[in-house]
């Protein structure tokens, strides 16, 4: 087995993004789930595909420990408990969630500036976090003031559906 490039801490704040990634991979099969059978298809075939690109972000995460000589250790999950009871409760949840990560890369990120591939590796995610945030906080903008439109969650499941079938 090859000598670790990186120290323990660095180890442990990678294993916990690890964690978070496969914590969101889980949030969003839970959503695309409980959107499935309010009857939300194209939420629902959203959420189903950022399962999956949440799975393709862990497994950065495990590919660069790899690189770094180190042997990922997969986190235990716990089962969602929060049940959303509407499609903006679900894109509260997503927002949520993608605003805690995003914090936690920053200070990541602050912490890793002396250590050039670390800082590298996590600069993609600062990125994919951004936009994450940056793309809930806008649908629900659009249902706060369209809250009067009843037509607002079909719209949203609309749009949703599309972006899962074009990206
Ligand atoms: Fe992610």
């Amino acid at each position: 087995m090859k000598k670790p490039l990186i120290d323990k801490d660095c180890v442990a704040k990678l294993e916990a993004a690890l964690k978070y990634e496969l914590g969101h991979f889980y949030l969003y099969k839970h959503l695309a789930i409980c959107m499935q059978a309010y009857g939300y298809f194209g939420a629902a075939a959203y959420f189903e595909k950022e399962s999956a690109e949440e799975n393709g972000h862990a497994q950065k995460h495990i590919q660069f420990l790899n690189d770094m000589g180190v042997v990922a250790k997969l986190p235990s999950l716990a089962p969602e408990k929060e049940q959303p009871t509407s499609l903006y409760d679900a894109i509260e949840l997503a927002y949520e969630n993608e605003k805690d990560l995003l914090d936690y890369y920053k200070e990541a990120y602050k912490d890793s500036l002396d250590d050039a591939p670390v800082m590298v590796h996590l600069i993609d995610f600062v990125k994919f976090q951004t936009e994450a945030v940056s793309f809930y906080a806008d649908i629900l903008a659009t249902m706060e003031s369209e809250k009067d439109n009843k037509n607002v969650c079909m719209v949203i499941d609309h749009k949703l559906k599309k972006l899962a079938k074009n990206g």
